[in-house]
């Protein structure tokens, strides 16, 4: 009886695996159909694809994707992971194709694998047409001169904060700096953004919650109590209802016709100037959403190109002591001044170093986009609808540019290398949704640059590939950026 039964069983096996290899089979034709005559592997795992190698080694995933896209004059790849079929592009002209073309009936930006989830689809990434170029008009009186200036004075004073808190954590011992530089970035960015209008008390929830945020992205995505995912969701809702609280607040302010001393009251003063030529709707969650936008986007991006600065700046000697002559100029620690918007215009070589640092080492290397239709992308290759395509904008540094391999940042001076290869600088995107804050994080850079080199000595704590690129998914230096530091000016400037 017993064997009876097994009998019976094992008679199905035979079904079950032919069922399985005719689907596995299928979706290795699926693939196969979709990629024709794209360079890219030709046998991908059942499901799964090639998500494991991703996985195990991200970097050299996509250093593989990429020789695959260079192996043809077209410049594309093809591969497959976790049930989605990819292209990857190599190619400056076809990634400006992409950016070009985003709209509902053709590319839509990703961001994030679970974002829409995570932070609504009311998200600035997911906005198109006209409703996205009022919104993109008016963020721009943000970012004017003027606004910039007024955060120059906020990011010095955080920035001296925390400098000085690396020193004394330092003290003879090398740290890594990715964890701290992005703790810096947050509190700049809180408190540009919003400063006036937390206390305390918020600014810690909003730390704590902000950490949920980030521990959840990474998780995957289970909506259930208890869990990251669900953690980081709930985190983001109090996230927004605070930040749309300080614009309530700031609404006030600037209607009682107060100076604007941070990002939100820019904002709300083009809003309440804008409502007095046409009334129009508004709510201030929606201001809170897409202030978190601004969080999440300035946040790890922001980190990244701090902590290459600093790899960078320590291997080129010669750049560094360019940058402290010439910040020498404008601005001594022990003098108690700040850097002003002026002086930032006129540090040429600091701006042409920070420049280089983000072409070199673009933090952000692959911006995804699905395709929500059959798109021709070339005149032999049409990217089926569902595709999910990944323009190198890492690439794209690497054409064009003369030894684009060399750190170089006399390019960007004389040479004008950013007016001639314009567009093989892809760092900050292209087209519609082209980064708002690149100014801003440009400042930033030049800023933290122009300081740490001057109140700072460094030296990086070197080991076998502490250089090499990670993914945390913005790419960081694989050590986390070791150094040793101490103080370099005789006493730390007091701002107040
Ligand atoms: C070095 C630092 C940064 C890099 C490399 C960077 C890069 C990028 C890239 C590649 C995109 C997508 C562009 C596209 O799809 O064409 C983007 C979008 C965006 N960035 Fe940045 N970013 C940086 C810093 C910042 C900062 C500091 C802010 C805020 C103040 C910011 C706010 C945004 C926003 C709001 C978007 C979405 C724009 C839209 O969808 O219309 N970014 N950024
Ligand atoms: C990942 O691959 C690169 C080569 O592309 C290699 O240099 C590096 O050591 C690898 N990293 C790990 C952790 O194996």
């Amino acid at each position: 009886m017993e064997f009876f039964s097994w009998a019976m069983t094992t008679n199905y096996i035979p079904y079950i695996i032919s069922i399985t290899a005719l689907l596995l089979l299928l979706e290795q034709i699926s693939y196969l159909k979709k990629k024709r005559f794209l360079p890219g592997p030709t046998l991908v795992v059942p499901f799964l694809g090639n998500v494991i190698s991703m996985v195990t080694n991200t970097t050299k995933f996509w250093e593989i994707q990429s020789s695959y896209a260079k192996s043809t004059p077209l410049g594309i790849s093809a591969n497959y992971l976790i049930g989605h079929y990819i292209v990857y592009i190599y190619s400056s002209d076809l990634s400006h194709k992409i950016f070009a073309n985003v709209r509902p009936d053709a590319f839509h930006l990703v961001g994030h694998p679970f974002g829409k989830k995570l932070f609504g689809e009311h998200n600035l990434i997911y906005m198109f047409g006209q409703e996205h170029k009022d919104l993109r008009r008016r963020i721009a009186p943000n970012f004017t001169p003027r606004a910039l200036q007024t955060y120059t004075n906020i990011q010095q004073r955080i920035i001296i904060k925390h400098l000085k808190s690396w020193c004394d954590k330092s003290r003879g011992n090398s740290i890594p700096l990715r964890i701290l530089s992005r703790d810096m970035n947050l509190e700049t960015s809180q408190t540009v953004f919003v400063g006036p209008y937390l206390n305390e008390e918020a600014r810690k929830r909003f730390n704590t919650d902000y950490n949920f945020f980030n521990v959840g992205l990474m998780a995957l995505p289970i909506d259930l109590p208890g869990f990251a995912f669900r953690n980081a969701r709930l985190a983001v809702e109090r996230l927004v209802q605070t930040l749309a609280g300080c614009a309530e607040e700031s609404e006030k302010k600037m209607k009682a016709g107060e100076e604007p001393t941070c990002l939100i009251d820019f904002w709300m003063s083009e809003n309440l100037r804008e409502l007095s030529e046409k009334p129009f709707e508004y709510s201030y969650r929606e201001f809170g959403g897409h202030l978190f936008d601004f969080l999440f986007a300035s946040q790890d991006a922001s980190t990244s190109s701090l902590l290459w600065a600093i790899t960078l700046l320590d291997s080129h000697p010669h750049v560094l002591e360019r940058v402290r002559k010439e910040v020498a100029n404008y601005w001594v620690p022990e003098n108690d001044a700040v850097i002003t918007g002026e002086h930032l215009r006129e540090m040429k070589y600091t701006e042409a170093v920070a420049r280089e640092v983000v072409r070199i080492r673009a933090p952000a290397t692959l911006v995804p986009h699905v395709a929500g239709v059959d798109f021709q992308l070339t005149e032999n290759y049409v990217v089926p609808k569902g595709t999910i395509v990944f323009p190198s904008v890492f690439d794209s540094s690497f054409q064009g540019f003369p030894e684009p391999d060399q750190f170089d940042p006399d390019r960007f001076m004389e040479r004008e290398e950013d007016r001639v290869y314009k567009k093989n600088f892809l760092a900050f995107g292209a087209g519609p949704h082209q980064c708002v804050g690149q100014r801003y994080a440009i400042n930033h850079l030049m800023l933290f640059i122009a300081m740490f080199s001057t109140m700072v000595d460094f030296k990086r704590d070197r080991t076998d590939g502490c250089d090499e690129i990670a993914y945390v998914p913005t790419i960081v230096p694989k050590d986390d950026c070791r150094v040793f530091l101490s103080q370099r000016c005789t006493r730390f400037p007091s701002l107040d």
